[in-house]
């Protein structure tokens, strides 16, 4: 047996950098932010007796906050996604979301309401529309809307920067830009408080990833979401409120 441990490291990028900027701070005090999701002494390893891919991770993340998890690959960074989002569940530990522990709630409730997923490949309908991807995820929801769905849709892609006639236009005829902004837009249309996405930016160029950090960093700023992503870009992670680092466990 090796002896594994995993060492994480948060650094908070809106943290103050010099002793002036303390000053101001400290005469503006901004209220504490809720902690809508936490992981509390998680672990998890694939099969049952095999080798730990997470160990022992406690963290809390904040509703108006971007936070980016770095690390290199196999540290388990997709693996902690999936246990946030509900999709696996700890082999030790627990996951809360708003205190309550997601093994003792309705997990598909919470899939189809309170979390937004962005996969890293999109897993979009490419035969059907824009609009027909985005309404289908309102569906599954069980939310009601208060107003017609096709109006939401545009809404949305406004939101995400796409104009409206995109809705009519299926997913094969769009680049790949355009289908993440798809992809971000069907994980806002039922509203939740939490986005996750794993290497949203991964395959675009530098101008483009930065309209979709953009777009995060509006999410979390003035609608007070929780967003986390998975990155491997120093330039991603530069522009998001925290990092969250995982270290490879030691074998
Ligand atoms: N389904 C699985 N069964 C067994 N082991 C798995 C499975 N999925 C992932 N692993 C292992 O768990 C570890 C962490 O994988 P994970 O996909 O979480 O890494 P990652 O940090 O997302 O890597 P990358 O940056 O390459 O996407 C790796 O060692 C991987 O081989
Ligand atoms: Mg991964």
């Amino acid at each position: 047996m090796t002896t594994a441990t995993t060492t994480v490291e948060t650094v908070d990028t809106t943290a103050p950098a010099d002793a002036t900027t303390t000053a101001v701070e400290t005469a503006t005090p901004s209220p504490e932010p809720r902690v809508v999701l936490a992981m509390d002494h998680v672990s998890y390893s694939y099969t049952k007796g095999g080798k730990k891919v997470v160990d022992d991770l406690s963290h809390d993340f904040h509703a108006g906050r971007v936070i980016s998890i770095v690390g290199p690959s196999g540290a388990g960074k997709t693996t902690v996604l999936s246990l946030l989002s509900g999709l696996t569940g700890p082999t030790e530990g627990r996951i809360l979301y708003n205190g309550d522990d997601l093994a003792r709630s309705d997990r598909y409730r919470f899939r189809s309401h309170d979390i937004g997923v962005i996969f890293q490949s999109f897993n979009l309908l490419p035969a059907l529309t824009v609009e027909e991807n985005i309404t289908l995820s309102m569906e599954a929801s069980g939310k009601t809307f208060d107003r017609p769905k096709h109006d939401l849709v545009v809404e949305l892609l406004a939101k995400v920067r796409l104009p409206a006639e995109y809705a009519n236009e299926r997913i094969l005829h769009l680049s790949g830009g355009e289908q993440q902004r798809v992809a971000i837009a069907r994980a806002l249309g039922y509203d939740p408080d939490i986005i996750l996405a794993d290497e949203p930016t991964g395959n675009l160029d530098m101008a483009t990833q930065d309209d979709i950090m953009a777009i995060f960093r509006s999410l979390a700023h003035e609608e007070g979401k929780c967003v986390i992503i998975v990155t491997h870009s120093p330039a991603v992670a530069d522009q998001s409120d925290e990092v969250f680092e995982l270290k490879p466990l030691r074998r």
